[in-house]
């Protein structure tokens, strides 16, 4: 049975048999001390639970990798931005990487000190986006074309306000991730083509209220591999060296995102040695400039420390497929729809009589046949009722959920210890239908 057992993710979501409440326990998923089952009762399903212990604990090994180095970490507030996971993230010391003036909002309302270590990043800024950007004195813009520039340039004349900026430059390095969410080669619509990089610092540097900063980039997500970062900081730091040739004031480098995290089990290696080796790979080539790093990690902090939660309503046979239909859909988790992604998905009780696996698709009820959560996979038997927990749900779940098909969004419990919080209530169909007319 021990060899069995479904993956765990510590020390957010392990199985515990709680021997005061039966003589003879069934192991049961834990959020820390509290049992999920118990949750789901609570709150109903689907349920998005986050652990705020390795949240902490994920944020603080990150950190540690770059002691020593002057840096600050700019959580990007996309891979999961609900408010109190952000308010917990500015307490450990967090900047915030955002791109729109809904998330600068959100970190406004969370803490206007966290402002000052706030980049703004984007393709797409907003002249009103900029505006509430440089009232708050946010620390940096990185800029991703000339007429981005110009714009950031009029807006701060305008409002006599200074703007330290940075351009997005591209490296033109290949990482492997899947193409969706690979973003630092040429062909991307993401920065500035290298060679087009000095001309906007001198153009930059030009205007009146620009202040050239920094260099940042950002090659992609879900990267497990440092290589590709050691090649990007390579260039990044020949271009610093140039830029101050060039008598720009270079002291910020912007690394980006884009560490990943093992979805399937097979990887045993702790987060803090990844991300040791991480820092390694930027600092390499960094460390001689001197310069302030800023990180931007999203998924790495924040994925493993979230699970949905979901209760399977029907099972049934379709010319020899087994299917499982729950009641969470591809709107309250788009990921394996969008990008194929693999999630581990779990019984939340682990019944002795459970036996073999069989192999089912997971699926949920929206009315798309890309609407699943896993395909041909071999499970824990499940019966109709039971809950299953898809893990690392933490990062880009939520916040890629959607109302298609009228389904309401599920609601945010975080947990820290034996501490129980609703961040999020379900919403409502009240809430769905308010900004409509008939
Ligand atoms: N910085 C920039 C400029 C970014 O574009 C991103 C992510 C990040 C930081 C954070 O990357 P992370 O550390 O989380 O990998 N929805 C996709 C991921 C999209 C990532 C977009 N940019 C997914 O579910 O895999």
């Amino acid at each position: 049975m021990k060899a069995d057992r479904p993956p765990e993710r510590p020390p957010g979501f392990v199985y515990r048999s709680d021997k005061r409440l039966f003589r003879k326990p069934e192991p049961t998923l834990y959020a820390e001390q509290v049992s999920l089952a118990k949750l789901a009762e609570r709150y109903g399903t689907p349920l998005y639970v986050y652990s705020a212990t390795a949240i902490r604990e994920r944020y603080r090994e990150f950190d540690g990798a770059f002691k020593g180095s002057e840096h600050t970490i700019c959580y990007s507030v996309k891979a999961n931005s609900n408010l109190t996971i952000l308010r917990l993230l500015a307490r450990q010391g967090a900047g915030f990487d955002i791109v729109s003036g809904g998330e600068l909002h959100r970190v406004l309302e969370i803490s206007h000190k966290a402002a000052a270590r706030t980049v703004f990043s984007g393709v797409g800024k907003l002249a009103a986006e900029m505006d509430l950007a440089l009232h708050t004195g946010i620390l940096m813009f990185n800029v991703e074309s000339a007429s981005e520039l110009e714009l950031l340039a009029a807006r701060a004349a305008h409002l006599r306000k200074r703007a330290r900026f940075a351009i997005r430059a591209n490296p033109d390095v290949t990482a492997e991730t899947h193409p969706y969410i690979s973003t630092g080669l040429h062909e991307h619509k993401f920065g500035v083509p290298w060679r087009g990089v000095w001309e906007l610092y001198r153009r930059g540097d030009s205007a009146r209220y620009l202040q050239a900063a920094g260099v940042s980039v950002h090659i992609g997500s879900q990267i497990t591999e440092v290589a590709p970062f050691r090649e990007a900081m390579e260039r990044v730091a020949s271009l610093v060296r140039s830029l101050r040739t060039d008598k720009h004031d270079i002291r910020y480098v912007d690394a980006g995102g884009g560490l990943g995290i093992f979805y399937e089990q097979d990887n045993d290696s702790p987060f803090s040695k990844l991300a040791k080796q991480y820092a390694k790979a930027l600092l390499a080539s960094l460390k001689p400039l001197g310069v302030h790093l800023l990180l931007e990690p999203g998924r790495a902090i924040v994925g493993p420390a979230g699970v949905l939660l979901t209760r399977v309503i029907y099972r049934k046979r379709n010319d020899g497929k087994q299917f499982v239909v729950v009641d969470a859909a591809m709107t309250d988790l788009l990921r394996p729809s969008l990008y194929d992604a693999y999630h581990e998905i779990v019984p939340v009780v682990l019944r002795s009589n459970a036996g073999a696996r069989e192999e089912v698709d997971v699926v949920g009820p929206v009315c798309e046949t890309g609407d699943f959560f896993a395909r041909g996979r071999q499970l824990h038997a499940v019966e109709e009722g039971d809950l299953l927990a898809i893990l690392d749900a933490g990062a880009y779940g939520m916040a890629l959920a959607s109302n298609y098909n009228t389904r309401r969004r599920p609601a945010e419990v975080l947990v820290d210890g034996t501490r129980v919080r609703l961040v999020r209530r379900r919403e409502s169909i009240r809430d769905l239908l308010a900004p409509e007319r008939t």
